[in-house]
């Protein structure tokens, strides 16, 4: 199989005739934790949105694990697991039954699903939990619900929308390790956020996004590389600041 699991080629998407996404071109490779950094309004979520096949781009062309997920959605699909921005789970419903509605739309039944659901709520530490409505959990909690939904069908490429956002650092670095983690099982990750010291933490590569654009690309050493004027010490908010003239703390989220 090839190497590279995500390619997007002039990728556009237009609203109002305004590109919010704009001829976006990236790779990337088997076992990568790649990270996508940008303010708010940056085009993340849309980019996100059109490599599963959420959004429909309005030019260019993905690529996605050696298909069009547009033409071969039922080929691509049960392949990656995508943890939305905004949480897909359901309030009335208990955590395990959040699970299992998630991971049978996989097409996993009786008794895997049953021990699917169980896996993947131990895996975000939710177990002893799962007869609880989700309603009822914190905001952390129910971060770490909306992932144990995406990963029941063991997915190669796991997609992660802000995942941390609004919640506690016990449950951020919670997440953090386990990204790590599924990414030593051969899990290529894709990490969008404009946290840069989860990205910085956590990625192999960063791409660095604004105005719908990518800005530079690289991991973090080269990407100070390219402002740094040999000082050492620059953070990547510098880099940031350098490149855009924007500040990524005053994002929200
Ligand atoms: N359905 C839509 N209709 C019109 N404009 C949209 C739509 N979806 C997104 N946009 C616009 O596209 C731009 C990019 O939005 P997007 O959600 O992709 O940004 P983002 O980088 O994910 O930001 P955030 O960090 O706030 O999540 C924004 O200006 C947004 O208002
Ligand atoms: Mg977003």
């Amino acid at each position: 199989m090839s190497d590279i699991i995500l390619k997007t080629m002039d990728l556009t998407k237009k609203y109002q005739n305004k590109a919010v996404v704009d001829g976006l071109n990236i790779e990337i490779k088997r076992g990568e934790i790649f990270g996508l950094l940008g303010p708010n309004g940056a085009g993340k979520s849309t980019t996100m949105n059109m490599i599963c096949s959420i959004v429909k781009p309005t030019a260019g062309s993905i690529e996605l694990l050696g298909k069009n997920p547009w033409k071969q959605k039922r080929e691509v699909i049960h392949r990656i697991g995508y943890i939305p921005q905004d949480l897909a789970i359901h309030g009335k419903l208990k955590a395990w039954e959040n699970v299992e509605l998630f991971t049978s739309l996989y097409g996993i039944k009786g008794e895997e699903l049953k021990r699917t659901v169980e896996e993947s709520l131990e895996y975000v530490g939710l177990l002893e939990k799962k007869n609880e409505f989700a309603k009822n959990f914190s905001g952390g909690m129910k971060r770490r619900l909306n992932i144990a939904c995406a990963i029941g069908h063991q997915p190669d490429l796991l997609i992660f929308d802000e995942p941390t956002v609004g919640i506690d650092p016990q449950s951020r670095n919670f997440i953090l390790e386990k990204i790590k983690e599924s990414n030593k099982k051969d899990t290529t990750v894709i990490y969008t956020s404009h946290y840069m010291e989860e990205v910085e933490a956590i990625c192999t590569r960063i791409a660095i996004m604004d105005n719908g654009k990518i800005i530079a690309c690289g991991t973090s050493k080269e990407l100070k590389e390219l402002v740094s004027n040999g000082e050492e010490d620059i953070t990547l908010e510098e880099v940031f600041l350098t490149l855009t003239g924007k500040s990524l703390r005053d994002s929200i989220g």
